[in-house]
């Protein structure tokens, strides 16, 4: 049987991560896979997570199987962070996921079993991982231009021609802050005129917010999910907290349903179970257990947004020192979260990573927080000569 399939090519962003590793250079620079990294280049555990899993071994009696609902603590401590006042409206239901990702699946095949024929609008460059999400449940993609690489700023007008002629009935997935990969956000105004056509065309947002807290502020990085909730019906929402919770490998995540009605919502959401069953059966507890525990205890919450708040002011300290830097990263100074993207040909970004040890996505994206006072320096005389030597300023 398997001499019928075909060798798959390892995916380029998490091949990174073993190169790398494997990497003997002392110098080399970390600018793949979005992972936090302090002014040392470390990715430490939070504080307040390790203080709640210390509280969970002492405290857990039991390991037994939750459902596939995951865990009830968690998703009702994590409503109100995403959705401020509309936690508790009884039209958005949510359920644990593993990891943003295990959202993005079930609301693709969610959105497959509703309407075979609901096609998903996505603004490109986007996560390599979106379009393959989608279509690995069936949908077809339909794609626009997110960010003009000439000049670092979103393609605002073709983002409303392209939405202008979407079907009713089709899906649009819209980054909640933080782009990945172009760092490149909505404004507020922004937000309420998509929002507006949204609501207008009888599209349905997919929100992904993977990086709350990353970019602006826990509220403020939820402002823009939060004007679209306001204006449409019924709405998706891909949320993770393997970021700003630094859970990564244990896949924290959740899928919101927003439905016309309760009674509508509570229909989408058996699907959503059934889904989920046949997928993962039941999420993986212990990093939603913690997250739960901090979000519950004061003490515990105070850390985490102590913590949460300085990763965020290292990511501005870096994008600012790079736009002080050089006119070449100008743009990386008004952009928000873990990523940018360098406009740097394929050939120089594979040189980069051979002769100098910087290793940075193949699409140019780089991930601001492996630059540390140590290495910033090197990195930015590195790109400069690379960009000179492609004949750019
Ligand atoms: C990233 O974009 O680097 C992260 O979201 C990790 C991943 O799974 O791609």
């Amino acid at each position: 049987m398997f001499e019928k399939l075909a060798a798959q090519a390892p995916d380029s962003l998490l091949a990174l991560i073993g190169a790398f590793r494997d990497d003997p250079r002392p110098e080399k620079i970390d600018l793949g896979v979005g992972v936090y990294r302090d002014a040392e280049g470390r990715t430490p555990v939070f504080a307040a997570v390790k203080a709640a899993e210390r509280r969970l071994l002492e405290t857990q009696d039991s390991k037994a199987y939750l459902g596939p609902e995951g865990n009830r603590a968690f998703a009702r401590a994590v409503a109100p962070v995403v959705l401020g006042p509309l936690a508790g409206d009884e039209r958005i239901l949510g359920v644990q996921t593993p990891g943003g990702t295990g959202a993005l699946r079930l609301a693709a095949e969610l959105i497959a079993a509703a309407d075979r024929k609901a096609r998903v609008w996505l603004g490109t460059p986007s996560w390599p991982n979106h379009a393959p999400l989608m279509k690995a449940a069936g949908l077809a993609i339909k794609t626009y231009r997110h960010l003009d690489p000439a000049t670092q700023s979103i393609c605002f007008d073709e983002m409303i021609a392209a939405l202008e002629s979407a079907a009713p009935g089709d899906v649009v997935l819209l980054h909640g802050c933080c782009h990945n990969p172009t760092g490149a956000d909505l404004s507020p105004a922004q937000w309420d005129q998509v929002a507006e056509l949204l609501a207008a065309r009888k599209l349905v947002p997919l929100l992904d917010l993977a990086y709350q807290g990353l970019g602006n502020g826990l509220e403020e990085d939820a402002a823009g999910l939060r004007q679209v909730l306001d204006k449409v019906d019924e709405a998706l929402i891909a949320y993770s907290c393997d970021k700003n919770f630094g859970l990564y490998r244990e896949r924290v995540g959740m899928l919101f349903v927003r439905g016309r009605s309760g009674a509508e919502a509570r229909i989408a959401f058996s699907n959503v179970l059934t889904l989920a069953r046949t997928n993962w059966s039941m999420p993986p507890d212990h990093g939603a257990a913690a997250v739960a525990l901090i979000l519950e205890d004061d003490a515990l919450r105070a850390d985490w947004r102590r913590e949460l708040d300085a990763m965020r002011a290292r990511i501005a300290s870096v994008r600012a020192e790079l736009a002080a830097a050089d006119p070449a990263f100008a743009a990386l100074g008004r952009q928000k979260g873990m990523f940018s993207m360098l406009p740097l040909s394929k050939e120089t970004i594979d040189r980069l990573r051979k002769e100098q040890a910087i290793y940075m996505a193949g699409s140019g994206r780089i991930s601001v927080c492996g630059l540390t006072p140590g290495n910033l320096p090197r990195f930015v005389e590195m790109v400069r000569a690379a960009l000179a030597a492609e004949g750019r300023p």
